[in-house]
């Protein structure tokens, strides 16, 4: 099995540029998990349907392959499609479908080499025999801001409270819901991004990762 590099972490806590750097640094081929969750969420809402919906939801993972059109849909960017992503992910028939989709991508990632997924649950469900597991973290008013900075360079208009307000209500579904709930796993490097920039945040990563990987 080639090799998996685990990163979880809460919303905006700059787990996925540091995934993306990590993957190029490696070679490694790179799936960020939450977009499989938004574009089950996305894909709902925009046939008109609730995201609540279990039946409506399982046939949207179901559909779901590496090639499906709606995994680089801008709209899944939107905060419509964050919220309603954390409601289809609390639902386990939902996660067992998109389950398979990840076991897949770590047997046979693009490439070849070996893979880096992001996410809520890599190191505690998905891939809890990865070699190495980092749990990026940071304060809940850091990453607040860093979204909307986020959204607002994406044009929208949006307020820090509000932002602050749903960041609150996903982190704690995320981490109290029944299946693979928000947690690190017991043998992560957890790193604190709340001080740090994204080349300070990719630094410490490395220092962890030849520890583990090895060199690039
Ligand atoms: O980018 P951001 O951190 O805001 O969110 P995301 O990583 O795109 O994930 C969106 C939602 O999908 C999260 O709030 C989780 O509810 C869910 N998710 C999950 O349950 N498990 C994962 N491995 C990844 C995402």
């Amino acid at each position: 099995m080639p090799p998996t590099i685990a990163i979880d972490g809460p919303a905006a806590s700059g787990k996925g540029t540091l995934s993306k750097r990590v993957a190029a640094h490696y070679g490694f081929a790179h799936l960020d998990t939450g977009s499989l969750y938004r574009a089950v969420g996305f894909s709902v809402l925009s046939a008109g349907g609730d995201p609540a919906n279990p039946e409506l939801a399982l046939a949207a993972a179901l559909a779901l392959t590496p090639e499906s059109a709606i995994l680089t849909h801008p709209g899944l960017r939107g905060d419509d499609a964050a919220q309603a992503a954390s409601q289809v992910a609390a639902m386990p028939p939902v996660r067992a479908a998109l389950l398979d989709f990840q076991h897949s991508f770590v047997a046979t990632p693009p490439g070849g080499k070996g893979s880096v997924l992001d996410g809520r649950d890599i190191g505690t469900v998905v891939c809890p025999d990865a070699p190495a597991k980092l749990f990026v973290t940071a304060s809940v008013e850091v990453r607040a801001e860093r979204r909307v900075k986020e959204l607002r360079a994406a044009g929208q208009d949006v307020s820090v409270d509000t932002v602050l307000m749903d960041m609150k209500a996903r982190d704690e579904r995320d981490s109290r819901r029944a299946v693979a709930p928000l947690k690190p796993a017991v043998d992560a490097f957890v790193l604190d991004t709340s001080a740090l920039d994204a080349d300070g945040a990719f630094e410490a990563a490395c220092a962890f990762l030849r520890t583990r990987i090895g060199p690039a």
